[in-house]
């Protein structure tokens, strides 16, 4: 049988489920295909999981640290058996919500694994479905390194990592990005000890140096060992689990090592190359409105090499389908977009860090405004800061946080940032006491030369 439609989505995922969805709002015929569940690693594997794990531990953190809230009660156990079917019900609910809504946007929703097999056609289980446009969206799964066998059991991903039915009494976690933070955050909460191993010099690499210093501090006040600036060179199974060897001769044992070293595009075998789609380390190369080299062919998420952000596909999927719609569109500002790392404390921040902004030539000047003069923070017990980056008489270039909750406050700084404020005109802006969000405007008081809760 063959169809013909406006538009195919090759994965639904949060950059094709965006995709389809606009498009199908903006009046186009769409058909998605996808080979497991509409969702995608966003809602099955990654972010919604993942955070609704970070809660449990969070509870275990308020029981266990009630008393120096004056209030006793005793903590007994994870019961990870609980933790998972409160987890999986989150995503059970948000998975029939995302159904329902793609039904109702009348988007025809085919199982199973398609293949690219013509600049406007894509295959199906031997059905054909032609269309004015093809939009890639496969995704990533987790990376690993030469020599380093994923075994499911001592050597595991993040997939597995979510469906672990015990607590292990140790881990080792290869990687200091996002993933590896949140593990070790989950783990330690649990009761586990933890040792990440990072090759860069610090947690959370990418992110402005002074936020890894202060995450590092308050990783290693809750226990978790930190190896950093340390190159992994193999791993030995043992009786236990697993001895880890660093380059320099050092040894790690635990019971797992979690690798969390990045998520590797997924473009191979689907007939990208065949039809003529330029590629790059196996991302699809695409041009700033997300069009392949093909031009009835789009690209966006993580198969594309920007930033692997569930939010960043829901923009760039959004982006396609306007384009395609014939919109006026504007290409993603990915200085733009908020990063937050939803570890026990929260890490977050939004346009440049100090080093880049020096890079690209700005004269920058910056202030530090330290939770411990926030009333709410104090309420909270939480330790961090935020930090505010300016060109020198010019715009807010970029902020950075760490510390509970401040990933709910990022939005502000979003705004902040995106529209190129002067500090001064933040400075006017009154915030809500007590809330954690004065801090963000205390840092801007700073910045603009009339600091109140902090030292000037
Ligand atoms: P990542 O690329 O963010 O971090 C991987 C880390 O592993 C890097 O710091 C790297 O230096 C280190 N590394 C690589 N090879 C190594 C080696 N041989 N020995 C020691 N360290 C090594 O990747 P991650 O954390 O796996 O996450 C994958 C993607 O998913 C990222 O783009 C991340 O931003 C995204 N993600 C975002 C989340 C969030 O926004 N909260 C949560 C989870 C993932």
């Amino acid at each position: 049988m063959s169809d013909t439609v406006d538009l195919v989505v090759l994965g639904g995922g949060s950059g094709g489920y965006a995709a389809a969805l606009r498009a199908a709002e903006l009046g186009m015929t769409v058909v998605m295909v996808e080979k497991d569940k509409v969702g995608g690693t966003c809602l099955h594997r990654g972010c919604i999981p993942t955070k609704a794990l970070l809660h449990s531990a969070e509870t275990v953190d308020v029981i266990k640290e009630a008393g120096q809230f004056g209030v006793h009660g005793t903590f007994e156990k994870v019961d990870m058996a609980g933790v998972n079917a409160y987890k999986d019900k989150v995503v059970e609910g948000l998975f029939k919500g995302l159904t329902g809504l793609v039904k109702s946007r009348k988007i025809e929703v085919v199982q199973g694994t398609g293949r690219l097999v013509s600049p406007t056609a894509v295959e199906v289980d031997g059905r054909r479905i032609e269309a004015r446009h093809v939009l890639l969206a496969t995704g990533s799964v987790p990376r690993s390194i030469p020599g380093l066998e994923v075994d499911g059991e001592r050597v595991i991903t993040s997939d597995h990592a979510l469906r672990y039915e015990h607590v292990p009494g140790s881990v080792v976690i290869l990687g200091a990005g996002a993933i590896g933070c949140e593990f070790a955050s989950v783990w330690r909460s649990f009761g586990a000890e933890v040792t990440i191993v990072e090759a860069l010099p610090h947690l959370v690499p990418l992110e402005e140096e002074s936020s890894s210093k202060l995450l590092e501090r308050a990783f290693r006040k809750r226990g978790i060992k930190q190896e950093l600036g340390a190159r992994f060179e193999r791993v030995e199974h043992t009786d236990a689990g697993v001895r880890v060897h660093l380059e320099g001769g050092k040894t790690v044992e635990a019971d797992v090592l979690l690798v969390a070293i990045g998520r590797g595009p997924v473009s191979q075998d689907l007939g990208y190359e065949q039809v003529g789609v330029e590629m790059e380390r196996g991302f699809v190369k695409v041009d700033a409105y997300c069009q392949t080299s093909v031009p009835t062919i789009s690209a966006v998420g993580d198969l594309i090499p920007t930033l692997q952000l569930a939010h960043v596909g829901f923009a760039e999927g959004i982006l396609v389908a306007e384009r395609l719609a014939g919109l006026n569109v504007t290409p993603v500002d990915y200085d733009g977009v908020p990063r937050v790392t939803y570890s026990h404390p929260e890490v977050a921040s939004v346009g440049l860090t100090t080093k880049v902004a020096q890079e690209r030539g700005y004269d920058v000047v910056e202030a530090v405004y330290d939770l411990a003069g926030n009333g709410k923070a104090r309420i909270l017990g939480t330790a961090g800061a935020v930090k505010v980056i300016a060109s020198k008489d010019g715009p807010v270039l970029g902020v950075h946080m760490v510390g509970e909750r401040v990933g709910e406050l990022i939005a502000e700084a979003q705004l902040i940032t995106n529209w190129e404020a002067l500090p001064g005109e933040v400075a006017q802006l009154i915030h809500p006491h007590p809330t954690m969000s004065e801090a963000v405007g205390e840092a801007h008081l700073a910045l603009a030369g009339k600091p109140l809760h902090s030292h000037s």
